[in-house]
C-alpha cells in the first residue's frame, strides 16, 4: 500500500519536527498536522520562521522547504483525519493528576479522544499509528475503540514510538540510530508495517528500520527512557560520593567511559534531569510493574526517580547552608531555566524545583534565560502550587540581559547548559557582585580554575568544594 496522505493529531514538540522531517524527506507524501490549539498551530504558519512554537536548531530550515508544499499545519481535525491513509497520534501523555494512578499512571485521555474522533470520522480504511509514548498494550484499547465503530472500515494500528532528544531534533530525526515499529503478525498488520518502513526508507538505511510486535515496541520505548535516566541518576548518585571524597565526577566518568561495554555517552552528572518524559515514562513503568504485582520490579526503577530528586534539592540546600545558612532577601541569579541547552522548554526541570526550595527560603531569585520567556517561568512555578502566584511574582525576576540578573547578586547558580554562558565576561560580573561573590556550577560547564583566579567562590556538583 501507498501512503500519499498522512495526518498527525498533534503539533507538539514531536509531532510538529518529526512530520516537518517526514514531509521534507517524502516529497510525494502529503502532510498534515493538526492541533485543537489554534494559537499553536498560527504559530506554526507564522511567515517569520523564528516564531515557531517550538524552539530546534535547524528546525526552521526543513519547515521552510516544505511548508505551503506538501506540509500543513492546520485546526480542521476532521477534516485531516478523513482524506488521510495513515494517521500519527502524537498527543500528549502526561503523568495522571487525578483517580487511580494519580501522580503515577500515563493519563490516556488525549489519546482515547483522538481515537474516537477518528472512529467517528473514518469513512475509509486507515493505518493509525501511535507516535505519543503509551504503557504497554495501549494499543489494544485505542483497537477496541476503532473496532467498534460498526461502520465497516478496517484499521490497523501500529507503535511507532519517538526517540528525539529535544535540541537535537532534527539531527536525532534525520540520522536515527534506529525507527522502531510494531505491528501485528497478520499480512494486514505486515503490509501496514511496510507502508511505514517504506516512508523512513525514505531516508534512512534499511537497517535502521527495526519491526517487532506492538506490545514490545511499546515497552522499549519506555525502557529506553528508563535506561537513560538510570545512567544520569548513577553518576548523579556517584557525583555526591565524589564531593564527599575529593574525588572528581568528570574523571569518574571519564574512566569508566571508556570501558566499552559502559561507554562514554549520557555520564555528565547534574543538578538533576528535566524534560517532559523522564519522569513521567518511568513513573509509568513503576505504575505497570506494580499494577502487575511486581514490587520488586517497581521499587527498583523508582529509586532513579527518589535519586533525581534528592540531586535536584541537594543543590538548592548546598547553596543555602554555603550562604551562611540564609538566603532571605539574598539576590540569587539563575542561569538558565531550560531543562537542557537549545530547547525553549522547561517542563520538570531542575530550575523550577532549585526556585521553589529557595522561595520557601525568601531567596530573591533574577533569571535569565536566552529562549524562555518570564510568563513561562511564573506558570511553571505557579504549577507546583507551593504558595499563591503574588509570592511567586514577588520573589522570581526575570531579566532579558545575564549581567543585569547577577548584578548585585550574593550568588550565581547555573542551572542550564547553554553555551553561551561561557562566554560571558566573567570578571566583569564579578565585579558587580556581592562579595564573596558564590557560583554554583550545576552543570559543569565554566573552567573552576579560571573562576577561582578571578576570586569567585566556585562550587561544582561532583567535585569537592
Ligand atoms: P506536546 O504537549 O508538546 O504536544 C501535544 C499536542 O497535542 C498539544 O499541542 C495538544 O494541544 C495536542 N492535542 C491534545 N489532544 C488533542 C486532540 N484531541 N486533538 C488535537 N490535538 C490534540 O507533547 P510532545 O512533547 O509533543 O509529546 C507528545 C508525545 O510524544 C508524548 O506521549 C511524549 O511522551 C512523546 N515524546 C515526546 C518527546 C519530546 O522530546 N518531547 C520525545 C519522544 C516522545
Ligand atoms: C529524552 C531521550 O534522550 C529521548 O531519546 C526521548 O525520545 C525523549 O527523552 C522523550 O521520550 O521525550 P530529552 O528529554 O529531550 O530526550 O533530552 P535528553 O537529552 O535525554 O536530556 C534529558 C535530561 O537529562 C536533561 O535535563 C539533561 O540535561 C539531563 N542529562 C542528560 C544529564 O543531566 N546528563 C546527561 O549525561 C544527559
Amino acid at each position: 500500500m501507498k501512503v500519499s496522505k498522512i495526518c498527525c493529531i498533534g503539533a507538539g514538540y514531536v509531532g510538529g519536527p518529526t512530520m516537518a522531517v517526514i514531509a521534507d524527506k517524502n516529497r510525494d507524501i502529503q502532510v498534515t498536522v493538526v492541533d485543537i490549539n489554534k494559537d499553536r498551530i498560527a504559530a506554526w504558519n507564522d511567515e517569520d520562521l523564528n516564531n515557531l512554537p517550538v524552539f530546534e536548531p535547524g528546525l526552521d530550515e526543513v519547515v521552510g522547504r516544505a511548508r505551503g508544499k506538501n506540509l500543513f499545519f492546520s485546526t480542521e481535525v476532521d477534516k485531516a483525519i478523513d482524506e488521510a491513509h495513515m494517521i500519527f497520534i502524537s498527543v500528549n501523555t502526561p503523568t495522571k493528576t487525578y483517580g487511580k494512578g494519580k501522580n503515577m499512571a500515563a493519563d490516556l485521555k488525549y489519546v482515547e479522544l483522538c481515537a474516537r474522533q477518528i472512529a467517528s470520522v473514518a469513512k475509509t480504511d486507515k493505518i493509525v499509528v501511535e507516535k505519543s509514548t503509551l504503557p504497554v498494550r495501549t494499543a489494544e484499547a485505542i483497537k477496541t475503540i476503532l473496532y467498534n465503530t460498526g461502520n465497516g472500515v478496517n484499521f490497523q494500528i501500529l507503535s511507532n514510538p519517538e526517540f528525539l532528544a529535544e535540541g537535537t531534533a532534527i539531527t536525532d530525526l534525520e540520522h536515527a540510530d534506529r525507527v522502531l515499529i510494531g505491528g501485528d503478525e497478520t499480512p494486514e498488520g505486515q503490509e501496514a508495517i511496510q507502508a511505514l518502513v517504506d516512508i523512513y526508507a525514505a531516508w534512512l538505511p534499511k537497517e535502521r528500520i527495526l519491526t517487532t510486535n506492538v506490545w514490545s515496541s511499546e515497552l522499549s520505548k519506555l525502557t529506553a527512557n528508563a535506561f537513560l535516566a538510570q545512567r544520569v541518576s548513577s553518576i548523579n548518585a556517584i557525583s555526591e560520593l565524589c564531593e564527599a571524597t575529593g574525588a572528581n565526577v568528570n574523571e569518574v566518568a571519564r574512566a569508566i567511559g571508556m570501558d566499552s561495554r559502559i561507554g562514554p555517552k549520557f555520564l555528565k552528572a547534574s543538578v538533576g534531569f528535566g524534560g517532559s518524559c523522564f519522569q513521567k515514562d518511568i513513573l509509568n513503568l513503576v505504575y505497570i510493574a506494580k499494577s502487575l504485582g511486581l514490587e520488586a520490579v517497581a521499587d527498583y526503577w523508582e529509586q532513579v526517580i527518589i535519586m533525581n530528586d534528592h540531586q535536584k534539592i541537594r543543590f538548592a540546600e548546598k547553596i543555602v547552608s554555603t550562604l551562611f545558612n540564609t538566603v532571605s532577601g539574598k539576590k540569587i541569579a539563575f542561569l538558565g531555566w531550560a531543562f537542557k541547552k537549545d530547547t525553549n522548554d522547561t517542563r520538570e526541570s531542575a530550575a523550577i524545583y532549585v526556585a521553589d526550595r529557595l522561595i520557601d527560603e525568601q531567596a530573591q531569585i533574577c533569571v535569565f534565560d536566552p529562549k524562555v520567556s518570564s510568563k513561562q517561568m511564573i506558570d511553571d512555578l505557579n504549577y507546583l502550587q507551593s504558595r499563591d502566584r503574588k509570592s511567586n511574582q514577588n520573589h522570581l525576576n526575570v531579566v532579558g540581559d545575564p549581567y543585569e540578573a547577577c548584578k548585585d547578586a550574593h550568588a550565581i547558580a547555573i542551572l542550564t547548559e547553554w553555551d553561551e554562558f561561557k562566554e560571558y565576561d566573567w570578571q566583569r560580573i564579578y565585579e558587580n557582585m556581592n562579595k564573596p561573590a558564590f557560583v554554583f556550577d550545576g552543570r559543569m560547564i565554566l573552567d573552576g580554575e579560571k573562576m577561582k583566579e578571578i576570586g569567585f567562590k566556585y562550587y561544582v556538583i561532583g567535585s569537592e568544594y
